[in-house]
């Protein structure tokens, strides 16, 4: 028997298992706790609790380290391309030459919409958020594939669910951006790459078709790689318990849109710009809104700063600082913001609210800047991290499905409410 760990409760002793991750990581197992002790364990918000074993993503909060099947973050940022990065995430290694090929040619099969679906857009309001429209869509996409819908998918089936969710998250974004702008739908083409397929649809006008723009594309792709997977954040964490219902592949990734959405999730990016815009109509006063977020009975935060995980600095941040800087120079613009953010974070790294905290810049503090460099209007920040983030969430539900011991998820509860009483009927209360 390996490492145990001793659990005193009511003076009985009881003993649980210790696992140890390939990293060295060590959790103990209290599976049996409750069924042995009475007891079970609290964890507000799950910040130390394991839901599963995963094979995906090492994440290192303590050292800044995040490698998506064994490689560093940084390698694939720097040299592999978005749609290998998700065959390795989805499938665990990097793709052949012929492998690589075949999962690009089955996004191009699956990259148009149903005619019906095109009807959709029409029926939102020019102010419908974007997210609300792609989670919407993404479930609606269940609709005209019940082929689709087993709820024990055979590996095949898995894998066209996964290139149907990763070619048309890319045209349903494109189109929610052209009907808030009043533009007609550009439809895919076939002989475009992933991500110049995705600006040549949401940028082409009628009268001039988008011309890539290389350090656009490129920008993009360590973009979308860096927010590719994460291991159990809110929104992964949505999908795995949704789909432990074996509740199908598009529902679930509807679910986990919706958890992203969430500005201390993947809405933060939105948020960031949002706020650099305040401090920069409020004349530049970062002070003042470092106090704002330091006062004790504020709920104010700084947005793109702090991690439920990391506590040093987070890896992707430093990578996206640099390609900010980088694109906006290569595309000439000058942004203010840009300046803002820097010496935002310049005076929070050296304010001692935030250094005993561990609050650095996070994923979503320079990403926006990037973005809006590029065209993309602010509202459609969160929707860009939602295609980044396909790849972890196919991988995650995948992962689960495959797993002969996973579970329904079903957290238990302290119960702290009324005690038992009798009803009262409406005149007497
Ligand atoms: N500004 C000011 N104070 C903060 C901030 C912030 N951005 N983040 C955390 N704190 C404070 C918080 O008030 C608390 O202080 P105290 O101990 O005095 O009560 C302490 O730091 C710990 O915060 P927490 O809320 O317990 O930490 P958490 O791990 O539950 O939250 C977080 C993590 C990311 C939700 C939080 O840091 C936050 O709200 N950040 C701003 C939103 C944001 O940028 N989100 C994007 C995260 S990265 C993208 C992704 O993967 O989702």
């Amino acid at each position: 028997m390996g490492e145990t760990a001793k659990i005193i409760l009511d003076g009985k002793t009881y003993e649980f298992p210790v696992i140890v991750g390939t990293e060295n990581e060590k959790a103990i197992d209290i599976s049996k706790l409750r069924a042995q002790s009475g007891y079970i364990t609290l964890d507000n918000g799950f910040g130390n609790t394991g839901a599963c074993l995963s094979a995906i993503t090492f994440l290192d909060g303590e050292k800044g380290i995040l490698r998506y099947r064994g490689y560093p973050v940084e390698q694939i940022a720097e040299k592999s391309t978005f749609v290998e990065t998700a065959y390795l995430l989805i499938h665990g290694e990097l793709p052949t030459a012929k492998e690589s090929q075949a999962f690009s040619d089955s996004f191009t099969a699956h990259a148009e919409l149903h005619k019906d679906m095109l009807n959709f857009f029409q029926g939102y309001p020019s102010t419908a958020h974007p997210m609300g429209i792609l989670s919407a869509m993404l479930c609606s996409l269940s609709a005209y594939h019940p082929e689709l819908l087993n709820p024990e998918p055979s590996p095949q089936e898995i894998k066209i669910l996964a290139a149907q969710l990763l070619s048309k998250v890319r045209t349903i974004s494109a189109y929610t951006y052209r009907k808030m702008n009043g533009l007609p739908f550009v439809p895919p083409r076939k002989d475009l790459k992933y991500i110049p397929n995705f600006l040549y649809m949401m940028f082409s006008t009628p009268k001039k078709e988008y011309k890539i723009d290389q350090t656009v594309v490129d920008a993009l792709r360590a973009l979308l790689i860096l927010h590719a997977d994460h291991e159990q954040n809110c929104s992964t964490s949505t999908v795995r318990v949704v789909g432990s219902s074996w509740a199908n592949l598009f529902a679930s990734i509807s679910a986990g849109v919706c958890a992203l959405w969430g500005p201390l999730h993947g809405g933060a990016n939105q948020e960031v710009v949002e706020m650099l815009e305040q401090i920069k109509a409020d004349g530049g006063n970062i002070q003042k809104y470092i106090d704002k977020a330091k006062a004790p009975d504020s709920n104010y935060r700084l947005m793109g700063f702090g991690h439920r995980v990391y506590k040093n600095f987070d890896p992707r941040a430093k990578i996206i600082k640099q390609k900010a800087d980088e694109v906006l120079k290569k595309l000439g613009v000058h942004d203010p913001l840009l300046d803002i953010a820097m010496k935002l974070e310049e005076a929070v790294l050296k304010d001692e609210y935030f250094v005993k905290r561990k609050l650095y810049p996070n994923v979503d503090f320079y990403s926006g800047i990037i973005y809006k460099a590029m065209g993309i209007p602010v509202d459609m920040f969160t929707v860009m991290f939602a295609i980044g983030r396909m790849p972890g969430w196919i991988a995650h539900w995948k992962e689960m499905r495959e797993n002969p011991d996973s579970k329904i998820c079903r957290p238990r509860q302290v119960y702290n409410g009324k005690l038992q009483r009798d009803y009262v009927p409406i005149g007497k209360r």
